[in-house]
């Protein structure tokens, strides 16, 4: 008897679930034939649950620096090499040059001059820096490239290391160090993004090597002031073949049939369209999260300062949240995407510009390979750079 009532139980428990699966893969379908509708590819999910936060932490931005290589690559030169055309890049990406590294050159160096620029005009005594943060992908050294940059910069109180989270890095990086500074930790801080992914990309692949260019850009933060009003982060790894640089391994035999996998050539993987919709999608739900967060609306911004990856990209995300075009920072025409670099980088070009001004507020965003995405407002309290 108790047998039969289990195997009741446990069949009807079974139909339960595959009532629900089959609703859910119901729904999932007709989600899926809405987007195809739409004419979009099914993105992948980015709802992961917000992480509870505070409104405003304890952080504020005070200064930017930027250094580039000297090398400009054009699209036209590319095209010498690569079957595209400047017409092409220009037209579905807004790129039309970008800066490339150098044999001898290095991103380290680079990142440090960033750094170093931003310090500069903080007016922040490096020896009382208690944290640089350098977000990164593609380091000059593996191991980290923090310690180099605050070796360089004089910061030798701090603590340094590096965030690897692609082109949300700046933002990630960011965010954590005003967590520092919050918690009464440190009082200052250099957050850096810097990338070289001149070096990763498959010069061959017309997919991928016209997107990306080299750079890095830094801020100086300091405990007190305006604060850094809201932010709002996301990853979801279940998307992370849509755009990876995955390690790849070649077979060294060692000794009696052990061996290792040491570095082999590596080529980017990114599925381009995929990768426009997750950002599309994604990139104005993450703003309003951090508006949210920040108890601001889009009315209350001045500037949107995105990850430049791709202007058709800042166009979708304009129309999406209702604000006109001409609030958004764009500079990946001369820059292309400098993945963690690209926020700052941008930071920089509008504040030198005269475009972001003291007391501006600015709703920045990132997003990229993990798949990550961020976003963080704040209140430009700089000053006007002298160059
Ligand atoms: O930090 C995040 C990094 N990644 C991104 O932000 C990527 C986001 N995605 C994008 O920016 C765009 O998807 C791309 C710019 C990568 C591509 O633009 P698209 O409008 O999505 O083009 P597509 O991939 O759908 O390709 C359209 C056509 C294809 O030819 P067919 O199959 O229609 O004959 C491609 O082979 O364009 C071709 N194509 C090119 N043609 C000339 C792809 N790349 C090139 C090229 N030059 N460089």
């Amino acid at each position: 008897m108790n047998d039969y009532a289990i195997a009741v139980q446990h069949k009807s428990l079974q139909l339960v679930i595959a009532v629900s699966v089959t609703a859910m893969r119901r729904a999932r379908w007709i989600l899926a034939l809405l987007q195809l509708t739409a004419g979009l590819r099914a993105p992948v999910s980015t709802k992961a649950p917000r992480t509870l936060q505070h409104a405003t932490l304890d952080s504020t931005v005070l200064s930017c620096g930027a250094s580039r290589p000297k090398t400009a690559l054009s699209n036209t030169e590319i095209s010498e090499f690569v079957d595209t055309s400047d017409e092409w890049i220009s037209q579905r990406t807004g790129i039309r040059s970008r800066r490339v590294l150098q044999p001898g050159e290095s991103i380290a160096d680079h990142a440090a001059s960033a750094a170093q620029k931003a310090l500069d005009r903080s007016g922040l005594d490096p020896a009382e820096v208690g944290l640089v943060i350098v977000a990164t992908s593609t380091p000059e050294d593996l191991f980290g490239d923090a310690a180099n940059v605050a070796d360089q910069c004089g910061c030798k109180n701090a603590v340094a290391f590096d965030v690897t989270a692609a082109c949300s890095g700046f933002l990630f990086a960011l965010v954590t160090a005003s967590q520092f500074l919050e918690t009464g930790t440190y009082q200052s801080a250099l957050v850096v993004g810097a990338d070289a992914m001149s070096r990763w990309v498959d010069w061959g692949d017309r997919n991928t090597c016209i997107l990306f260019g080299d750079g890095a850009g830094a801020v100086a933060i300091k405990k007190g002031g305006a604060g850094l009003l809201g932010f709002s982060m996301g990853s979801n790894g279940a998307g992370r073949e849509k755009l990876a640089l995955p390690y790849n391994g070649n077979r060294l035999p060692l000794i009696g049939g052990k061996s290792a996998t040491v570095v082999g050539p590596r080529a980017m993987l990114m599925e381009g369209r995929s990768v426009y919709v997750f950002a599309a999608t994604t990139v104005p739900r993450v703003l309003r999260e951090a508006l949210e967060d920040a108890h601001l609306t889009t009315d209350d911004v001045d500037w949107f300062l995105l990850h430049q990856a791709n202007e058709r990209i800042l166009e979708a995300v304009a129309e999406r949240i209702g604000v006109p075009k001409d609030k958004f920072i764009i500079n990946m025409d001369e820059n292309g995407n400098t993945s963690a670099a690209s926020i700052p980088l941008a930071l920089d070009f509008a504040v030198k510009s005269g475009k972001v001004k003291k007391g501006d507020v600015l709703a920045c965003a990132g997003f990229g390979a993990g798949l990550s995405w961020g976003a963080a407002v704040f209140r430009w309290e700089g000053e006007l750079l002298s160059e």
